[in-house]
């Protein structure tokens, strides 16, 4: 069965109580488009205010610890995101590679610390500007994606996510984005065979309403993560109506 359009904001650290009103009007639109499957992963604080705030889409975190509990201060692990309402998690977002140092094996295990105990995993990966004008970013973020999947591919989608077109405004081609898209097909079919093909490739970097229909039409382009445009319903609907 065809999956569905997978649509989910990211809003990193930005969220308080005063912004639910746009989730509750997300959400509203997103009731009205069942051919998209929506989510909002909020910053750790707002999970469960916006789980109660929420009938129709999903939500989700933007990081976890791999280890189930124990001394790794202000840090949050998977099954407690699970209680406070989180669906699935964001994990290797290009931000924490950068400011925490997670490599490869980091993002890895927090995948599977996740997986086990049902939630999705959103896995990111995307080259630098450096990477992609060296004319090799298809190998180079086909290792990356490579190196940090999880064993398994139960609820995992893969987010690619050039690190220069985050925040920009600057998006690549769609030929561009299809051709990366193919490369992380055939990298996922290699891992997990014919299940491979299931796992949706979402494109993230500069998603607005006036460029998300051609983007979503690339080869293997089975959504949007989207940032700044995600934390506003009059920013985040049109994506979603673009890809109903
Ligand atoms: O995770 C989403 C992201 O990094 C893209 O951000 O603001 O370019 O849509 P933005």
């Amino acid at each position: 069965m065809a999956q569905r359009c997978y649509i989910v904001g990211n809003w990193k650290m930005n969220g308080m109580r005063s912004d639910l009103s746009e989730a509750r009007a997300i959400d509203r639109a997103s009731s009205r488009l069942p051919k998209v499957e929506v989510a909002l992963a909020p910053p750790s604080t707002l999970i469960l205010a916006m789980r109660d705030a929420v009938n129709h889409i999903g939500v989700g975190a933007q990081n976890c610890h791999a280890a189930d509990k124990g001394a790794h201060t202000g840090d949050v692990s998977a099954n407690m995101l699970r209680e406070a309402g989180a669906d699935f998690v964001i994990v290797g977002h290009s931000e924490r590679r950068a400011d925490h140092g997670e490599t490869n094996e980091d993002v890895k295990a927090k995948a599977e610390s996740a997986q086990a105990i049902d939630m999705g995993v959103i896995l990111c990966v995307g080259e630098s500007e450096a990477e992609r004008d060296s004319g090799e970013a298809e190998e180079i973020v086909a290792r990356q994606l490579a190196a940090s999947l999880p064993d398994s591919c139960a609820r995992l989608s893969v987010a690619y996510e050039p690190i220069w077109a985050i925040g920009t405004g600057r998006v690549p081609s769609v030929q561009d984005v299809g051709t990366m898209h193919k490369w992380l097909r055939a990298v996922l079919v290699d891992r997990y065979g014919e299940d491979g093909r299931e796992v949706r490739i979402l494109y993230g970097g500069s998603v607005k309403g006036e460029n998300a229909a051609e983007l979503l039409a690339a080869p293997e382009v089975g959504g949007a993560l989207v940032g700044g445009a995600s934390l506003s319903a009059d920013g985040f609907v049109p994506i979603i109506v673009a890809a109903s």
